[in-house]
């Protein structure tokens, strides 16, 4: 699918990228949006009063529009522009959540959250005694059962992948939702690994807070959105201070915030990069993303039929419908088989992926995953069968 229009792969045909989860390749037509505007018309935003700065505005502002239709969301000031999706749970963690729980508070996570949704929490918890509890997983899913048992009185939040970063399970979103909505718990959805792959309604999953990042779904690093219902975001203090986020300000300390969602975005923003992601959107809603997920999906089915012949593979994730596959090779270290691919220019993740207590839950340390996107073929699996069949001879290249 669209594989022409990634100048990597040009450059290097040979190249089997399946790490898409770390993070993805760029289409040209991103890159040129981002050199246009350093080559073009490099100018801040909401700063100047002449035609390139009106162009930078035009361009940033509009990139916002982007996102909105982009989640179906209906309010272009609840899209906020961050450096990536970890920077948006630390905004909604330490500028919202510290100041509107309290001591004895309950926040419901899983053990197969990726650090950056469990680590603010933890630290919170420790600063303030809110109660961090793990939903526990039924077949390595969340359920909506094991979720209605866990909720009592003190639940406050619910924060969640939609699709998490090994196994690439789907949580049941909008069920979640509609409960957190009928029992007044915040929901806090990190969309990392489904904003780039598939719909997504913030409006009809009752979604609270949404964080995301740019460079998953074929924009630049170093820009996120944090999405929130604007009464939420109204009230979250900023967590950074300065231009570009003050209406005013005096000598006495008496501070006038900007309407959002300039008040949340303080310093020069990363201009090149949030274009880039405009671009990057475009690209994607022009495929489609019920294509790109359906393309994922194929791509998942043949390679498990394909490697589950292989003997010695172990692979913990192979019912569950979606681009990713989480595997060992029998007795291997994980990083001796990414190593081993590697010798085939195959790229895979191998470790615990940022997913450092789900171990707790498949009883394994460390995995090698691959990741598909758009791009990938049934060409580049048949590739990685043929490698992995022959993976006797793994010892003999990684060591
Ligand atoms: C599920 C999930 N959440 C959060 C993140 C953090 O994203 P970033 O490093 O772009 O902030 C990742 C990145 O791998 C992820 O997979």
């Amino acid at each position: 699918m669209n594989r022409e229009d990634f100048e990597i792969f040009k450059q290097d045909p040979s190249l089997i990228y399946f790490d898409n989860g770390a993070t993805t390749q760029k289409p040209k037509v991103v890159v040129d949006s981002i050199v246009d505007y350093y080559t073009k018309y490099t100018a801040n935003a909401h700063r100047g009063d002449y035609d390139i700065s009106l162009k930078v505005d035009m361009a940033y502002e509009g990139v916002r529009d982007k996102v909105k239709e982009l989640i179906h969301n209906k309010k272009s000031k609840e899209i906020v522009f961050t450096s990536g999706a970890t920077a948006s749970i630390n905004m909604i963690v330490f500028g919202f959540m510290k100041y509107h729980l309290t001591s004895g508070d309950e926040v419901l996570i899983t053990k197969s959250e990726h650090a950056s949704n469990i680590l603010p929490w933890i630290d919170l918890a420790k600063e303030m005694g809110i109660i961090v509890r793990y939903i526990p997983l039924e077949n390595h899913l969340v359920t909506i059962e094991n979720v209605e048992k866990m909720v009592n009185e003190r639940t406050k939040v619910i924060s969640l992948a939609q699709v998490t970063n090994v196994l690439g399970d789907e949580r049941p979103i909008e069920k979640i939702g509609k409960l957190c909505k009928e029992n007044g718990i915040y929901f806090v959805v990190d969309g990392s690994q489904s904003v780039p792959h598939m719909e997504i309604d913030v409006q009809k999953l009752n979604i609270d807070f949404l964080a995301f990042s740019a460079h998953k779904m074929l924009g630049p690093t170093g820009v996120g959105v944090l999405y929130g219902r604007e009464e939420l975001l109204e009230n979250l203090k900023p967590t950074s201070l300065g231009g570009g986020m003050n209406a005013t300000f005096d000598s006495e300390g008496r501070i006038e915030y900007k309407s959002l969602p300039s008040r949340l975005e303080a310093g020069t923003p990363n201009i090149a990069g949030v274009i880039g992601l405009g671009s990057a959107i475009d690209y994607l809603l022009k495929v489609g993303l019920n294509n790109i997920h359906r393309h994922e999906v194929e791509l998942k089915k043949y390679a498990i039929q394909k490697l589950e012949k292989i003997p010695n593979i172990v692979i913990y994730n192979k019912d569950i419908e979606n681009g990713m596959i989480a595997f060992n090779i029998d007795k291997v270290f994980s990083q001796d088989t990414a190593v081993y691919l590697n010798h085939y220019h195959i790229c895979v993740r191998a470790g615990n992926h940022c997913a450092k207590i789900l171990k707790e839950d498949i009883q394994v340390k460390n995995t090698c995953r691959i990741s598909f996107y758009l791009y990938n073929t049934k060409e580049e699996i048949d590739e990685l069968v043929r490698v992995l069949e022959q993976s006797e001879d793994i010892f003999k290249i990684v060591l």
